[in-house]
């Protein structure tokens, strides 16, 4: 049976926001009086965050399918231990990345493609039922934009061939998300994550008031 809660998810590539818009969608819900469980992958369990030590390791090097294996694997535990009981309990959730960020970084950006759905659909599955987000919030922007917000303290020095390489695979990551927007409508709300931090906020604003208190922006036409 559907839970009485609501599952909300920031997804979008490497310095596009995620973070910093959840301290203040956290802020905002706070001030609502709302119920809510804020929370990240990999992680957020205690097996959970072991997994993510191994896959975070960089002694650990691993097939890219043993890597899109470990995070499915601590998404389960996460999953099954700390989402679905809060959205049982009617609370919102909140999780900094979640299935779209394993089908674009390791689906498109490492090219696993179909083999990380079918991963992912298993280790999503609990009582009888998929656990898709109610909503995706996608942070779009450029991986110019984004390696530069996370690279701003070294802008003096030059780029060398991984920054390239680097560069390359975020392109991937991106093109991936926008296919997947395209994909599964309805799941995303594309947000231009380009913008100040207060736009971008704004524009998750309305999305939050729209799905979890009912309410629209006033209509002037
Ligand atoms: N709208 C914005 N405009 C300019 N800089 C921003 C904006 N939002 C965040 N930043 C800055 O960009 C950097 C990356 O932001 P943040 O850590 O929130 O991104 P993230 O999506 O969580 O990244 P990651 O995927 O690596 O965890 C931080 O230094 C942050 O202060
Ligand atoms: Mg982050």
């Amino acid at each position: 049976m559907k839970y009485s809660g609501k599952f909300i998810v920031l997804e979008g590539p490497d310095g596009s926001g995620k973070t910093t818009q959840i301290a203040k969608i956290e802020q905002y819900l706070r001030q609502r009086g709302a119920d809510f469980v804020s929370t990240r992958e990999p992680g957020g369990v205690a097996v959970a965050e072991k997994i993510r030590r191994v896959i975070l390791d960089v002694d650990n090097a691993m097939s890219g399918l043993t890597e899109c294996l470990l995070y499915a694997a601590a998404r389960r535990e996460h999953l099954l231990n700390k989402v679905v009981p809060a959205l049982e309990q009617g609370k919102i959730v909140v999780c900094d990345r979640y299935v779209m960020s394993s089908l674009s970084y390791q689906g498109y950006g490492r090219g696993l493609g179909q083999d990380v759905l079918d991963i992912n659909k298993r280790a999503i599955s609990w009582n009888g039922m998929e656990y898709w987000p109610d909503m995706n919030i996608y942070l779009d922007v450029t991986p110019e934009v984004g390696l530069g917000r996370i690279h701003a303290k070294q802008t003096d020095r030059e780029i060398n061939r991984l920054d390239l390489e680097e560069e390359d695979f975020h392109r991937k990551v991106r093109e991936g998300y926008l296919r997947l927007i395209e994909e599964y409508e309805g799941q995303f709300t594309r947000i231009d994550a380009s913008q100040s931090e207060e736009l971008v906020f704004a524009d998750i604003k309305s999305v939050l008031d729209r799905l979890l208190f009912a309410e629209s922006e006033q209509d002037f036409s």
